[in-house]
């Protein structure tokens, strides 16, 4: 039973609700504002950390879901805004609809305007499209498009906030990292290397890398409940792998001591910026599955 449906999410925000499974079990909410994903859930159970300090008052980025990093990741870019303006702005809804294998999705878009020109003087046509499948995978795919006649150069991040059971306990990892090089965000973006053995990347205080050329499918181990969650990857090569920890957490008011919940697994395309010629498209993609890590 899925459905596709456009209304308001509790905050008043312009939104999109998919559902799908047999029953309608599995859901997700879009806000066309930033074309946020701000929840998705299986069988009932959210998988994506949202504050709940969280502040729906356009044009700040609410803290958490799936916030759209373009066209910069953090200051990497020309803008003057991290992470760029995409999640920042009001998109509008495309389409929407259902599949005849009982999936539900729904089309974003942002196109350029004197806003967006001057913070990057490009034309360009971003859509993300948004599929809940029958089995509650979440797929994102995000795709660029260079309408006018010079070429345009960006980075980007699916900056996915993922909900774990409490990072305090020492056991929320990520499994497929192993022998990555990243740059640490926490030392001046020095260039590191993760340990080559097949051990997981276990969180036990504040961690901000930028992982580089990673394998397509990491998978998050969220904790003791065994519950886990399948990053999978196209045209994204890079990882940014981010858990604020306690001080940088509590120093932010919009997340504060909601700060144990969270591990970030960002689909980015980050160390080689993606060039469009004049006419040229460009697509990433990040699926998201819900499995059993213990
Ligand atoms: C991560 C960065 O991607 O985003 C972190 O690596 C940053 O350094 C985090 O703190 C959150 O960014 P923001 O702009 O949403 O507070």
């Amino acid at each position: 039973m899925a459905s596709f449906e456009s209304g308001a999410h509790p905050s008043g925000l312009p939104a999109v609700a998919l559902r799908a499974g047999e029953g309608g079990q599995h859901s997700a909410c879009v806000l066309l504002h930033g074309g946020h994903v701000v929840s998705w859930a299986v069988d009932g159970v959210e998988q994506l950390f949202v504050s709940a300090k969280a502040m729906y008052a356009p044009p700040k980025a609410v803290r958490g879901g799936i916030p759209v990093c373009w066209p910069q990741f953090s200051d990497l870019g020309p803008c003057a805004t991290q992470h760029g303006f995409a999640r920042n702005l009001g998109w509008t809804l495309a389409g929407g609809g259902v599949e005849e294998e009982g999936a539900a999705w729904a089309e974003l878009r942002l196109v350029d305007s004197p806003e967006t020109r001057a913070a990057w003087p490009h034309a360009f046509a971003l859509t993300l499209r948004v599929t809940l499948s029958a089995d509650g995978a979440l797929r994102c795919a995000l795709r660029a498009l260079n309408p006018g006649d010079a070429s345009l150069t960006f980075t980007c991040a699916l900056h996915t906030y993922l909900r774990v059971d409490d990072v305090r306990a020492g056991n929320a990892s990520v499994r497929g990292l192993a022998g990555a090089a990243y740059l640490d965000n926490l030392g001046g973006r020095e260039r590191k290397a993760q340990p080559g053995d097949r051990q997981a990347l276990t969180f036990v205080a504040e961690t901000d890398r930028i992982y580089l050329s990673v394998p397509d499918a990491l998978h998050l181990h969220c904790g003791g409940s065994g519950r886990g969650v399948a990053v999978r990857t196209r045209g994204l090569p890079d990882a940014v792998v981010w858990t604020p920890w306690e001080a940088k957490g509590l120093s932010m008011a919009d997340l504060g001591d909601e700060w144990p919940f969270l591990v970030c697994v960002e689909a980015a395309a980050v160390e080689r910026p993606v060039v469009l010629q004049p006419g040229e498209a460009w697509e990433g993609v990040q699926t998201l599955t819900a499995e059993r890590t213990a």
